[in-house]
């Protein structure tokens, strides 16, 4: 077992090629990173959370029809210069802010491959270091970001982390699997022993989900090059961790905080209402609004 001298963590991948057929019509045209939840596009959640963790490059693995993304982090410098004209400074500022976010650097994933495959296409740019993966269909609501947190864990450990929270009953078939144990020093922690991507919900060694939140070590590329096509056929992401336990050691994190599964349909109106209730200037009046709501 070689343990990995912690280094910062400077760099997310944020996987973005899927086609989001859980989310069709409305993804037909639009990037499903693209849907706007309350006021702003989710994958902005996932930059802001990288950036909240202390990251300062991003790198989103993006694919066909996704260039509205690329846009929405670029300067705009004629919508600046029209807010500017008009005095709307507030707007001038929220928009500025987007394209200042962080380094923010493109790469294409020709085939939908896998999760595997995807963050496999980040190999060159991450290089030999440790990194986040940050799922954008996965909003964690958090007082302290769900990725900063676990980078502190792994701080502590310099061990692949993975976010991780109990899901029940059949819903497990849906996520990767964690085969764990508490670690008796620190209860956010679980030690991995194995994973399995999908398990059948009557062979799922635990109720122990994986969420869309990694911390990972950059052996992780060696592995996922060795793997072969697994659940779905695909190049499962769990699968190379499961490898790469030959070799250092990986640990769930037992994150705080509240995750919407907001590329779901049903997930996404849950996230709108309880975000929208949340939203510093539109959430009383929504509040008040729900309240007189004939359901
Ligand atoms: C992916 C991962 C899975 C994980 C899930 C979290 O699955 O493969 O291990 O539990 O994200 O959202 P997907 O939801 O892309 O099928």
């Amino acid at each position: 077992m070689t343990q990995i001298k912690p280094m910062k963590i400077r760099k997310a991948v944020i996987p973005a090629a899927g086609m989001g057929t859980r989310f069709l019509p409305a993804t037909k045209a639009t990037p499903k990173e693209m849907l706007c939840l309350v006021d702003k596009p989710l994958i902005q959640y996932g930059v802001e959370e990288a950036v909240a963790a202390g990251c300062t490059e991003i790198i989103i693995v993006t694919g066909r029809g996704k260039t509205t993304m690329e846009d929405h982090f670029d300067k705009s410098s004629e919508l600046e210069a029209s807010l500017a004209a008009k005095n709307k400074t507030a707007l001038l500022e929220v928009v500025r802010s987007v394209s200042k976010l962080a380094k923010i650097t493109y790469t294409r994933q020709a085939e939908p491959l896998g999760l595997g495959h995807a963050v496999l296409m980040a190999k060159e740019i991450v290089g030999d270091e440790p990194f986040c993966v940050l799922l954008p269909d996965d909003i964690v609501d958090a007082d302290v970001a769900c990725l900063k947190q676990m980078v502190e864990a792994f701080n502590e450990t310099g061990s692949t982390i993975l976010g991780s929270e109990v899901v029940e009953g059949a819903a497990i078939s849906a996520y990767g699997c964690l085969d764990c144990t508490v670690d008796a020093k620190n209860p956010q922690l679980l030690a991995v022993k194995n994973m399995v991507e999908k398990p059948k919900a009557e062979e799922a060694p635990s109720q122990n989900a994986i969420i869309g939140r990694y911390i990972l070590t950059p052996r992780i590329f060696e592995m996922i090059e060795g793997i072969k096509p697994g659940a779905g056929g695909e190049l499962q992401l769990t699968d190379a961790i499961k490898a790469l336990l030959q070799h250092e050691k990986v640990y769930g994190f037992s994150y705080k905080g509240k995750r919407h599964d907001a590329g779901d349909k049903q997930g996404f109106l849950r996230a709108t209402v309880e975000l929208g209730l949340k939203h510093p200037v539109l959430g009383a009046s929504f509040r008040e609004w729900l309240k007189a709501f004939p359901v």
